[in-house]
């Protein structure tokens, strides 16, 4: 092998499409592809509590000097707090092993790295749709993936019934991925029931659930939004978290995430820490640590964690003001659909249930870009572009 015969990978799918909305020259192209939020003015911005936050940094940060391999030691029990809620010392009692990760991506690769290392062979299931990025991670890592159906496409929903069938006869020892909320790319999740009937599944059958928790906030709430988590680990001895404050921080590019790894003992949480730090040291020596010390200097300040909540809380109810939007946009359009599933989904995404030819037909003939397989980005959606991308979408469903 040589560089100068390695032929080139092909493009990511979403930030591919990005690409191609950068150099598409038409003035009214709209991007409803990547998962990103954005403000009315189409912008991700910096959150308010975050600048703050940069500003406290400035004043009081002293040094450098590299984070521990598990991340700054504050930042994981403000992570662990976040995802299990205020009681999580009483509810885990010693038994939840915390690493801070560059993003909800790092946490689930090295979570992919402990299993491939101390589950040697054990299928990771995901669901029929999910995050493509879900697939590499797992796959890159050396574990066999495998899929169960989720999304019943008859319904827009997830089925119950369905899904639990297929979670009975998942071998005892394999891990089942579960989006805790605001499922990417459906925006469908299960009911409370179906995650309380999940929750006994994995408990009589044995599977290991790890939990993909990447948009804490954007559904019902922060805490709303943790009750499936918590509905499972009531029931579960063992599970593995991943966790993200790219989207409800608007931190992504500074990379922040947890991995929390919980035990069925407390006394087997640190053998499982060391060992994840012993993965994290081969891959990339220890977390980045601007990102993790402005998130733990907004959740450790009462003012700034307040105007986060209150800023957060903005950017869902803007999500939900776009679902309703566009709903009434195409309803008021084609009055014989029905368009009350937009409404229904949470979080950014809407699988619109438009067919490849018509996602290409939106694309190449009205430049409103969305992921193939009919991922709308609902938070990038502005009053100004609503209307246009309404008749798109109408003029897409006609065209074939
Ligand atoms: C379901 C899901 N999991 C994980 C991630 C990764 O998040 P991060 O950007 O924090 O790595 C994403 C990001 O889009 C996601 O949608």
């Amino acid at each position: 092998m040589t560089l100068s015969n390695i032929a080139s990978a092909p493009a990511d799918p979403i930030l591919g499409l990005t690409e191609a909305f950068r150099h598409d020259p038409r003035p009214d192209k709209v991007n409803l592809g990547v998962g990103v939020f954005m403000n009315e003015q189409g912008a991700t911005p910096v959150l308010e509590c975050i600048r703050r936050a940069e500003r406290v940094l400035w004043e009081t940060e002293r040094t450098k000097n590299y984070a521990p391999i598990s991340g700054i030691p504050e930042f994981g029990v403000e992570a662990a707090r976040l995802a299990l809620g205020p009681d999580f010392h009483q509810l885990a009692a010693g038994r939840v092993a915390v690493t801070q990760t560059p993003g909800g991506t790092g946490a689930l690769r090295i979570g992919a790295e402990l299993l491939r290392q101390f589950r040697p062979g054990a299928a990771v299931w995901l669901p029929t749709p999910t995050w493509e990025n879900h697939k590499g991670v797992f796959t890159a890592a050396g574990c066999p993936v495998k899929e169960y159906p989720y999304y019943d496409a008859a319904t827009r929903g997830v089925e119950p019934e369905a899904l639990c069938q297929a979670l009975e006869h998942v071998p005892a020892g394999d891990v089942v991925l579960l989006h805790v909320c605001c499922h990417n790319p459906t925006g469908a999740d299960p009911d409370a029931a179906a995650w309380t009937r999940m929750g006994d599944i994995a408990a009589r059958v044995g599977w290991l659930p790890f939990f993909d928790f990447a948009y804490q906030g954007f559904g019902d709430g922060l805490a709303e939004d943790r009750s499936s988590l918590l509905t499972m680990l009531a029931k579960v001895p063992e599970a593995l978290v991943s966790t993200s404050l790219s989207k409800n921080m608007g931190l992504y590019g500074e990379r922040v995430g947890a991995l929390l790894a919980i035990t069925e003992t407390p006394a087997a949480a640190q053998p499982v820490l060391s060992q994840i730090k012993r993965i994290i040291r081969t891959l990339y020596s220890n977390p980045p640590r601007h990102g993790a010390a402005l998130a733990c200097t907004v959740l450790g300040n009462p003012e700034l964690h307040d105007l986060w909540l209150q800023e957060l809380e903005d950017m869902r109810l803007r999500i939900a003001g776009n679902r309703q939007r566009l709903a009434a946009g195409l309803a008021n359009r084609l009055p014989e659909r029905d368009f009350a599933f937009i409404v229904r989904q949470k979080g950014m995404f809407s699988f619109s249930g438009l067919t490849d030819a018509q996602v290409n037909f939106l694309r190449e003939e009205k430049g409103v870009y969305i992921v193939k397989g009919g991922r709308i980005n609902v938070a990038g959606l502005t009053q100004g572009t609503l209307d246009y991308v309404c008749d798109a979408i109408v003029a897409a469903m006609r065209s074939s």
